[in-house]
């Protein structure tokens, strides 16, 4: 029987449970993808790093585990980098990649504390086989407990190794020669953003504004964990600043919060390491779940998916700066036909799409705002279920509702209405939306406004609508492009 809830181009493990995304890193014409994985189960247990490469950010060949417990503990979040020069010695001159994860030992005792360190492991056969360090752990400090999800990059003015890693509800960072004698620097968050839970996998890259390479910010991320009185879950939030090496300065106001997807399932996302020079992009993936309910989430022999690859770019709007977030180009690929609607005025009740019937596909549009109170489409329906990924003109916001969406008993938090503030822009709105077969995606303006929601339809709800309340709107563009399968 097709399982009617895999997703069809999103990147999914074969069987069982996953959820960070680890170790991104592109070296030898490969995209690697690692993540948390626990290979004997659907729900989280003993940590391993699934491992699977791509040469298009689209179709990924798997692998077989990368990382597996040792004397040290099991394999937590981290990341890799390619250590060029060789500084750590692993490569006899060569290049080669080093993965630097967390190891965590559960506690003792009823009531002791889990020990987190951070260690190394490296491979010289472009990430097929790994060796762990013999001196791991490289990174420890005794008095910290929540102490994990090292990410590692080159700063290129210092030249020098940078790592943060998530300590709490702080980010603490650290400088090395070599990947493995590390020195703290500072630490970043104490009274800034949002502390509704633990920190945890932190990233921190330099990026254009408004492409421009001699104007440049850092963007640090941080998502944080889940607590029981916040029906969101677990979130990403971004903050923007300077970076000198040593120290993150965020630019906004301390109290100001950035999220990085309105949505509830976006999660513990990184961005790729070592994309080259001449590509320029800041490609970023996201685990596309939420710790309230990941382990309950009704499918069979395997958990979770990641969101697609995305580029992320700094756009500035008179004083401020956001991020935003588009997915990769390579994507187009999965294109097969195209339909085409222009200038369509949409009054209350029609509906040009009636008689389509689509499960996993790509929209973009651009709508011109005018009496209606709300727009949008319906997705992914049928008359018992829908999805649907509108706008509110009075509040000014782009939303998912998934409260008729299908399948969503499994927990009292899944089902809802999730909203992003988006003004339009010369009374116009452009969306790029992605739906697969148990997530939506919606990019809202130039992807300042991003929700990722799942979805758990029924196989057979594939009716699409586009549809306005209380007056009428324009359809200025819409291109619908039904997607191929990676699995196929
Ligand atoms: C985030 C996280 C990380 C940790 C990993 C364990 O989802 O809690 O902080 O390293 O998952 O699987």
């Amino acid at each position: 029987m097709r399982d009617k809830y895999r997703p069809q181009f999103h990147f999914t493990p074969e069987k069982n449970w996953m959820n960070d995304p680890n170790g991104l890193v592109y070296y030898n014409g490969k995209y690697h993808l690692f993540y948390q994985y626990h290979p004997h189960g659907t729900t989280w247990g003993p940590m391993h790093w699934g491992h699977a490469v791509s040469g298009d950010l689209v179709r990924w060949e798997h692998r077989p585990v990368a990382l597996a417990a040792d004397e040290h503990g099991e394999i937590f979040s981290g990341s890799a980098v390619v250590d060029w020069q060789d500084t750590s010695g692993f490569f006899g001159g060569k290049p080669g990649l080093v993965a630097i994860f967390t190891h965590h030992r559960h506690p003792d005792s009823d009531g002791g504390r889990p020990v987190e360190r951070q260690s190394l492991a490296y491979s010289g056969d472009f990430g097929r086989t790994w060796t762990k360090y013999e001196g791991n752990p490289v990174l420890a400090d005794g008095s910290r407990t929540d102490y994990r999800d090292s990410k590692v990059f080159w700063h290129e003015p210092t030249k020098r190794w940078i790592l943060i890693l998530a300590s709490g509800q702080t980010v603490c960072i650290y400088h090395s020669p070599n990947l493995k004698d590390w020195t703290f620097a500072s630490e970043f968050g104490e009274g800034e953003g949002a502390h509704l839970g633990v920190w945890e996998c932190p990233d921190l890259f330099e990026l254009p504004v408004d492409g421009d390479e001699t104007r440049t910010k850092w963007v640090m991320f941080v998502s944080m964990g889940s607590s029981p009185e916040h029906p969101e879950g677990s979130r990403t939030q971004y903050f923007i600043g300077s970076f000198d090496g040593t120290v993150f300065r965020n630019e906004n106001a301390p109290e100001t919060v950035l999220w990085l997807d309105y949505g509830r399932d976006n999660y513990a996302g990184v961005s790729w390491s070592d994309v080259p020079a001449e590509d320029g992009r800041r490609i970023y993936i996201g685990w596309m779940s939420n710790w309230k309910y990941a382990q309950v989430t009704p499918t069979e022999s395997w958990r979770s998916a990641m969101t697609v690859p995305r580029a992320l770019s700094l756009r500035s709007r008179g004083e401020r700066v956001t991020l935003t977030q588009q997915p990769v180009r390579e994507l187009e690929r999965l294109r097969t036909e195209a339909y085409q609607w222009r200038d369509h005025i949409l009054g209350e009740g029609g509906n040009p799409l009636s008689g389509m019937r689509l499960g996993c596909f790509e929209m973009i549009a651009e709508f011109e705002s005018g009496e209606a109170d709300e727009f949008g489409f319906k997705v992914r329906a049928s008359d018992a279920r829908e999805t649907v990924l509108g706008y509110d003109t009075r509040k000014q916001e782009l939303f998912v509702d998934r409260t008729r969406s299908g399948e969503a008993g499994f927990h009292e938090d899944f089902p809802g209405r999730h909203a992003a503030k988006l003004e339009l822009r010369e009374n116009r709105l452009r969306l790029h939306i992605l739906v697969d077969a148990s997530s939506v995606e919606v990019f809202g303006g130039d992807g300042e406004a991003v929700i990722t929601d799942l979805i758990f339809p029924e196989s057979e709800d594939q009716e699409l609508a586009v549809y306005t309340k209380g007056g009428s709107a324009k359809l200025l563009f819409l291109d619908i492009f039904p997607l191929q399968s990676i699995r196929d």
